[in-house]
């Protein structure tokens, strides 16, 4: 497994519409690997494939990314994901972005989704998720329209945020010319 380059705000490939993909096998389920691989040593609990610049239809997720206890964990990979089904009840819920480090905002979503997609071995599956699970699924089917959580804030905590993004990406450069 590889740790994958991740692309991180205002990159472009992270505002592209992505494509379906059309068969799953051994090749992909390969780049799957290295997404989850790189979503962990990240720290993140959803990762979507245009984060790691490749435009298409893959999420990976885990709702509980422990470190400490591997048995913990419980990985997904998710291909063409599609939301069949949100409930009217929604909920707010502070979310976080491996693209937009070191930031966080609350952000409105479905109570609960109904996702339909393929799993790692090309098979359909649905489920019906509420909680983390439900707000992690729309946070990364999000990215695969090239949607990010910040385009659901106001404008003012948005320009808030990103005036923050800029000085951590400044300061973060300031410690790597020292290093
Ligand atoms: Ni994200």
């Amino acid at each position: 497994m590889a740790v994958l380059k991740l692309y991180e705000y205002p990159d472009e490939v992270l505002r592209q519409k992505c494509q379906k993909v059309d068969k799953v096998d051994d090749a992909l389920r390969h780049f799957l690997d290295d997404m989850l691989e790189t979503m962990y040593v990240d720290k993140g609990c959803g990762l979507a494939a245009p984060q790691v610049g490749v435009t298409k239809r893959i999420i990976v997720l885990d709702p509980n990314p422990s470190d400490e206890d591997l048995s913990l964990r419980q990985p997904m990979y998710l291909i063409n994901p599609e939301i069949v089904w949100s409930s009217d009840e929604m909920v707010l819920f502070k979310e976080g972005c491996l693209s937009l480090p070191d930031q966080r905002a609350e952000v409105e979503r479905h109570e609960k989704v109904r996702v339909r997609f393929l799993d790692y071995n090309g098979k359909e599956q649905e489920i019906l998720a509420d909680d983390l699970l439900a707000i992690i699924l729309q946070h990364e089917i999000d990215h695969l329209e090239g949607v990010l959580y910040i385009d659901h804030i106001s404008r003012l905590k948005r320009t808030r945020l990103l005036n923050k993004l800029n000085k951590y990406y400044h300061e973060r450069e300031q410690e790597c010319d020292n290093a």
